[in-house]
């Protein structure tokens, strides 16, 4: 009935302007990828710190994260291995990038053989001036190799695509034992020592845990391709057995009564207990380990979310149903979580876990009806990060769960990498 009174042409204004509208939202998308690179890149750059050095954040006190951690930079690094060849960046941001990998590479060949409270390769931090750093913490932290190792063999492959094949042998890959190259040495440790028990992603809990796991079955996997590239064949050899002898542990994640993939079995020590047995980890562990679909995963992904969107007073008008408007809801590490970026006043949504559901439901498009997710609510994810940024795109450890605003550590170097590869996911 409406429709007979509509002036001809009204349809299809409409499209246009919602096609107008699309266009409109991915260009805004687009920019604030720019201000993560640029705003990433400064904390490349910041006085104080070695080259190759990757401090957390510039905050110097309350929080005090000026620090090297061996896994936000190999985080942070793949990242930006990731991005290198992107025809988005211009000559100069491109040769910065590439300059900040070398000297990454070179920074870490450096720590591999600090002394430190380790006693290994999982020490979880060094100050930014490349000493070890002997304070006390929770050590070690066993992910830390494995992301490092992945992203130094992505830039491997990389090198031996531009006919560098020399260089690869001579600073990232031998095959000889004891080895001699950072890329060697980590796959030797993960591949010796993955059933140690470690601090997780999080460092406060000591046990056998799903991100450490999932990573260090990716470094394997990823290392031994490189391994026989480079005429290595039963290094290659040896590490797909220790990735098949990991998968093999994958189950015993999977909580038997509740069927969903847990964080942590055989705690040993540590301070916090989940007894909702969700955490944001576990997604994590799927995307950087790059698994397949797994339904207990893919469960425990969806519990999570579920729980945020009830627990913090942000996500009041946030909804998971994208046939209705609104923000998808802000997204922290577990529900028990206190620790609020400074003290323990309470936790908090984290940019990095708000972008690894933007990441996760723009990868898993397709493989879900639309009306329960997809790119759409992906998208919707990212906007929802973008509306708690500051200007030009800044971003803290953490926003508020009452009012959105930022909390904790600020322009945290890991919330840059990983809106960059949430925005390459879902653009
Ligand atoms: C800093 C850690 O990195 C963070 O994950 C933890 O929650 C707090 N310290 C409390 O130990
Ligand atoms: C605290 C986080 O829990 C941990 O994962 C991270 O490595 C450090 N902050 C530094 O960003």
């Amino acid at each position: 009935m409406m429709a007979a009174i509509l002036p001809m042409g009204t349809e299809v204004e409409a499209r246009e302007t919602d096609q107008a509208q699309r266009v409109q939202r991915l260009q805004s998308i687009h920019d604030r990828r720019a201000y993560a690179m640029e705003n990433l890149l400064s904390n490349l750059n910041e006085v104080g710190a070695a080259a190759g050095a990757v401090i957390a954040s510039p905050s110097r006190s309350t929080p005090d994260y000026f620090y090297h951690w061996v896994r936000d930079a190999g985080l942070v690094m793949a990242a930006l291995i990731a991005e290198v060849d992107d025809p988005a960046w211009d000559d100069a941001t491109r040769s910065q990038i590439e300059r900040h990998i070398r000297a990454w590479i070179a920074f870490e060949s450096r720590l591999q053989e600090t002394p430190n409270r380790s006693g290994g390769l999982g020490e979880p931090r060094f100050m930014a001036d490349g000493r070890a750093d002997d304070g006390e913490w929770g050590r070690p932290q066993n992910d830390g190799p494995a992301l490092r190792a992945s992203a130094m063999v992505a830039f491997a492959w990389r090198e031996i695509w531009n006919g560098r094949r020399n260089e690869v042998l001579r600073t990232l890959y031998r095959g000889e034992l004891p080895a001699r190259t950072p890329i060697k040495k980590d796959l030797e440790f993960v591949a010796h020592h993955w059933r140690e028990a470690s601090f997780d992603i999080w460092e406060e809990v000591k046990g056998t845990h799903f991100f450490t796991r999932s990573v260090q079955h990716r470094a394997l996997l990823d290392g031994a391709d490189l391994a026989e590239e480079l005429g290595d064949v039963d290094a290659a050899k040896f590490y797909r057995q220790q990735a098949h002898a990991i998968a093999q542990d994958f189950g015993e994640f999977r909580d038997p009564v509740r069927g969903f993939t847990r964080p942590t079995i055989h705690q040993v020590d540590g301070w916090t207990h989940k007894a909702s047995g969700l955490d944001v980890s576990v997604l994590l562990g799927a995307i950087h380990g790059r698994m397949r679909k797994d339904s207990a995963v893919y469960r425990a992904t969806e519990l999570l979310e579920r729980d945020f969107l009830q627990r913090y007073p942000l996500n009041a008008k946030a909804t998971l149903n994208v046939a209705r408007a609104g923000l998808a809801p802000a997204i922290g590490r577990y529900p028990e979580d206190v620790y609020d970026g400074v003290g323990f006043a309470g936790g908090n949504p984290w940019f990095l876990a708000t972008h690894a559901y933007a990441e996760w439901h723009c990868r898993t498009d397709g493989l879900r009806s639309s009306s329960t997710g997809g790119r759409e609510l992906g998208l919707r994810y990212l906007e929802r990060s973008m509306h708690h940024q500051g200007p030009y795109g800044s971003m803290s450890e953490q926003y508020r769960r009452t009012d959105g605003y930022m909390q904790g550590a600020r322009d945290l170097t890991w919330s840059y990498a990983s809106f960059l590869s949430a925005a390459r996911a879902c653009l």
